[in-house]
């Protein structure tokens, strides 16, 4: 294996041009990363994870009909004069520790919806030569550290490319991508080199129960695979197919995040991720769990 570079992870890309079909009709007109896991869009739930990991630049691959992601971390500015008309000084502070900071951010367009790899390879001129974290939207982590903030820290240990993953049942094993690792590393046992990834194994084949979760640390080499890259499965370039090349050139490790996981892309998970969230959020959460519990007593009865 060569050497690879282990510079700061300063930048995270965030692939936004998907046309979330599993969730329509509500995403005909807005993006599904807009919807909202209690009082927060997904995509803000996203980005926090990223800032709590140290994250310095955001890069949001966007779409036709995406504008309104790039208004969400702009100043709304009628907005915050009627706040400041109105005294609503926590509103606004809430508002302002939510903005990054100008010239953080950074949006270009897929133009057409190829594919999870033909989205991350329109960021090469923004990521440049050094690596960065991919989050992709959909898919919430839920825990402390946050996932990215977890794979920051083991990645200063390991340097190369770092994919998290998550432990699923061994009978769902057939719907995910999964990593089949070594002996694990770290101080807190949760970091394993990867020897393969396999996507979606036969029901019984599985190498592991450690599916491949949405979050990734990768070298910038991955860019020029993703350029030579053909159509994959479902006629898109495929992130999956560019990192197993890479994989017989650098390191890649999995990093098992033991936290929570809700797929917002599906209308289960999104559900999930509501009642997750609010249950966990000080100022909602006696009031709503005394309605849940009202809820699902009348159901039951
Ligand atoms: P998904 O396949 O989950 O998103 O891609 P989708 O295509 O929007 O969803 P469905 O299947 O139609 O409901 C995972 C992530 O990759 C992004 C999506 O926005 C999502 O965050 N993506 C996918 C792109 O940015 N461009 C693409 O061409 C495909």
């Amino acid at each position: 294996m060569s050497k690879t570079s282990r510079n700061r992870i300063r930048k995270a890309v965030f692939p936004v041009a998907g046309l979330g079909t599993r969730f329509l009709p509500a995403t005909k007109a807005v993006p599904k990363e807009m919807l909202t896991v209690v009082d927060r869009p997904v995509i803000q739930h996203v980005v926090d994870e990223a800032r709590e990991a140290g994250i310095e630049h955001f890069v949001f691959i966007t779409g036709r009909g995406k504008a309104v992601i790039e208004d969400h971390f702009d100043i709304q500015f009628e907005l915050d004069r009627t706040l400041a008309e109105r005294n609503k000084t926590r509103e606004l502070e809430a508002l302002a520790k939510d903005l990054p900071a100008a010239g953080t951010t950074s949006f270009t367009r897929q133009q057409a919806p190829l594919g999870l790899g033909h989205a991350v390879w329109c960021a090469r001129d923004i990521v440049g030569d050094e690596p960065f974290a991919l989050l992709l939207p959909d898919m919430l982590h839920h825990g402390s550290p946050g996932a990215m903030k977890g794979m920051i820290e083991a990645y200063e240990e390991t340097g190369g490319n770092i994919v998290a993953v998550y432990e699923v049942p061994d009978d769902q094993t057939h719907q995910y991508g999964i990593a089949d690792v070594g002996q694990a590393r770290g101080k807190a046992g949760n970091v394993f080199p990867i020897n393969a990834m396999v996507e979606k194994p036969a029901r019984g084949t599985a190498p592991s129960n450690l599916a491949i979760s949405g979050r990734y640390i990768l070298q910038p080499e991955i860019f020029g695979l993703l350029e030579k890259q053909e159509r994959g499965a479902g006629g898109e370039i495929q992130l999956t197919d560019s990192m197993l090349t890479l994989a017989r050139q650098q390191d890649f490790f999995a990093y098992r995040f033991d936290g929570d996981i809700y797929d917002c892309g599906m209308k289960t998970g999104f559900l999930m991720a509501n009642v997750a969230y609010a249950l966990s959020r000080p100022d909602i959460a006696a009031a709503f769990r005394a309605d849940l519990d009202a809820l699902m007593a009348k159901l039951k009865g």
